[in-house]
């Protein structure tokens, strides 16, 4: 039941929201504050009102269900108005998150506290909107104009610490919220109120120079999504225009962006997001239970998974071939570690306590205790059933195991093991422990309880866990090789590697496919083409220049030639060698060069995903279209506002 209840301490009014589970500013809270502060206001004993919330978090979010409802009034921002103009000073306490409305309502409050692990931030631009409740107006006005415009236009919310520091909050507290908060009325209750933060002055107005610089840089950051750009206007408009004409333009492009089709296609991928890991087969299964995780293999992958296991609490056991692969691969795990230190994410002692509770041996004997080992050694499939062998032999007898395999067979894996029930993919994507995406392999014999498990080691690990089945790619993989063989038959039709790589990053991709594969390095899937030379059908059309480079020593960007010539700040430049290389191979072909538009190629290009991506779904290996678009979106860069290439091509 949502309430908004009114209590008194002498002469201190306690405003306290109850809406579980984020107390939602929906209307009947909406309503009951505006009720609480007329009855605050008609009492000559109150001095000072505090607004809190009861449960988790402090107003972390609007009401979903009232989405795409006409609104029902009072809206946000005139219960915000009132908030601002009551007669006796409010104090926001803010605990858990301040959210969207409800880090503008605490903005409407004339003074605001949080407890020290609380966040604070202004969501809206993920979800393709602007704030729609006056923040774009209030916020530069408590805190320097520049701070502003990073929380707004990032989307990410700061920590209380943070917002202290920037002066959007007047203390931090470290014991009880509710005491703390009733100290602070105390102190402020004999003040005058604060004038109403519309009439007060934006902090560190930014100048002509340093106004373009800021839209550059969140330009060059929102990479074609609307919303940024638009909130930077909407800032400005409530500086240089005044407050009153600048909440108008607020209100005026919230209610647009609303309707536009970015935030239509944010609004897929965040709910897309949210319910790709639902299993309605695994209600009631519980999973095993987790300490140990064991990892083979302290490469690029296996690092990785050590260390996302540390962080998320787990105990490591590392295997390695030999001694000095052991030290590399702990040398690995070091240096993310000191990298998640460098940015803040752990402080000393936890990065100390991490590295104590990893091990590495070059004896399987060591995983005797693990509950759960990943697989990730050499890609190759006579490694991979040697040390399936091992883990058969040394491990408990109810441990998953699980492989990191790019494309190989994992029923094939799974076959040769003595529990297949126990065995499962777990494809991470790199860094290991930075990208949030993990594709859950379900072999054909694994059992609900392993499955279970695997979801559940995902959720801690904090990424977005989508199950699929056994195939060739699985399915990003898939889908990028159908792109790839497409944007290769592209080359040898007329474009150029650098052509068809400015038209994906001017669609949204970060970078384009031929700068992706050099970054990766070449040889490997040269190494994979070679295997499967024997079995290709000699009829499908095939393309080589990506055999040619490597034949001619050109790995990618690690020799500084591979589809581009690389400087020695390693910056990509188009090489004439490599135009010249294409060209020829078309001449050979007797095929006719012709021009590509961008907007050709990327139909081509989203062509090729969908056709793919409908064959993923025929064939059961992603559960629906949501899946494949949550793949794309958080594994291979595809713009987040365009909702992913079923959802694309499915308007269209
Ligand atoms: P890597 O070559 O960086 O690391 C492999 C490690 O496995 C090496 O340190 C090697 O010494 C060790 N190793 C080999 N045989 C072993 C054995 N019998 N026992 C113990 N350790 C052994 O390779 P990377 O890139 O980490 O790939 C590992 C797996 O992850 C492969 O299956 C790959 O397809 C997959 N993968 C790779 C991704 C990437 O972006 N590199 C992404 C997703 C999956």
């Amino acid at each position: 039941m949502s309430t908004v209840s009114l209590s008194t301490e002498n002469d201190i009014a306690i405003i306290t929201i109850d809406n579980p589970p984020i107390n939602a500013t929906s209307h009947g809270i909406r309503q009951g504050i505006v009720t609480a502060l007329d009855q605050i206001d008609a009492d000559p004993a109150i001095k000072v009102a505090i607004l809190i919330c009861a449960g988790k978090t402090f107003i972390a979010g609007a009401d979903v269900s009232e989405f795409g409802k006409p609104p029902m009034d009072p809206i946000l921002p005139d219960v915000i108005k009132r908030l601002e103009t009551t007669l006796k000073p409010v104090i926001a306490a803010i605990h858990g998150h301040a959210l969207g409305g409800g880090l503008e309502v605490a903005l409407g409050c004339h003074y605001r506290i949080a407890d020290k692990g609380a966040k604070l931030g202004l969501p809206e631009v993920n979800l393709g909107l602007i704030p729609g409740a006056g923040g774009t107006v209030r916020l530069p006005r408590l805190v320097p104009v520049k701070d502003a415009v990073t929380m707004i236009t990032g989307g990410k919310p700061v920590s209380a610490n943070r917002a202290n520091e920037i002066g959007l909050l007047d203390a931090v507290c470290h014991g009880d919220l509710r005491d703390a908060a009733l100290d602070f009325a105390r102190t402020v209750m004999d003040r005058p109120r604060p004038i109403e933060l519309l009439r007060q002055s934006p902090v560190d107005v930014p100048n002509g120079d340093q106004w373009e610089e800021i839209e550059a840089t969140v330009r060059k950051k929102a990479r074609g999504q609307i919303a940024p750009m638009i909130a930077v206007q909407a800032i400005q408009c409530g500086i240089e225009q005044g407050a009153s004409e600048g909440l108008t333009h607020e209100r005026e492009k919230f209610v647009v962006l609303r309707d536009s089709d970015q935030s239509k296609a944010l609004r897929h991928i965040f709910f897309a997001e949210r319910s790709v890991g639902k299993l309605p087969e695994l209600s009631g299964v519980a999973p095993r239970p987790l300490h140990e995780i064991g990892v083979i293999g302290g490469g690029i992958m296996g690092a990785g998974i050590a260390t996302a296991a540390l962080l998320a609490g787990y105990a490591v056991v590392m295997i390695e071939r030999d001694d000095d692969a052991c030290e590399r691969g702990i040398a690995n795990v070091r240096h993310h570690l000191g990298g998640s230190l460098k940015r803040g994410l752990i402080d000393q002692t936890k990065h100390d306590h991490l590295l104590g509770d990893l091990i590495s041996s070059t004896d399987y004997a060591a995983l005797a205790n693990c509950d759960l080992v990943i697989e990730a050694v050499f890609e190759d499939m006579s490694v991979k059933h040697d040390v399936f062998g091992k883990l058969s032999q040394h491990c408990k007898s109810d441990a998953v195991l699980a492989s990191n395999t790019s494309y190989l067979d994992i029923n094939d894996i799974a076959a040769q093991c003595a529990h297949p029930e126990r065995v499962i993919g777990l494809h991470f994507f790199s860094p290991a422990h930075v990208m949030k995406l993990l594709e859950v392999v379900r072999t054909d014999q694994a059992d609900a309880t392993t499955l279970a498990t695997a979801m559940q080691f995902a959720r801690k690990l904090g990424k977005i866990a989508v199950p699929c089945g056994v195939c060739d790619g699985f399915i990003g993989n898939r889908i990028m090789s159908a792109y790839r063989k497409q944007c290769e038959y592209m080359l040898e039709d007329g474009a150029l590697p650098h052509q068809i790589d400015n038209a994906m990053v001017k669609f949204g991709f970060p970078m384009g496919l031929f700068a992706m594969q050099d970054m990766a390095g070449l040889e490997i899937s040269w190494a994979t083409r070679k295997r499967l030379a024997p079995f290709r059908d000699p009829s499908e059309r095939y393309v080589a220049l990506g055999d040619y480079l490597c034949e001619m020593d050109r790995f990618g960007k690690k020799n500084g030639l591979g589809w581009y010539r690389y400087d020695e700040n390693g910056k990509a430049h188009p090489d004439p060698d490599v135009d010249a290389l294409v060209i020829a191979e078309s001449e050979k072909k007797g095929i006719t060069r012709r021009d590509f538009t961008d907007a050709e190629i990327m139909d081509n290009i989203l062509d090729a995903m969908r056709r793919e991506g409908d064959a993923i779904l025929a064939k059961g290996i992603a559960m629906n279209a949501d899946a494949i678009d949550v793949v794309m979106v958080n594994g291979y860069g595809f713009p987040r506002h365009k909702g992913g290439p079923m959802f694309l091509t499915q308007k269209s």
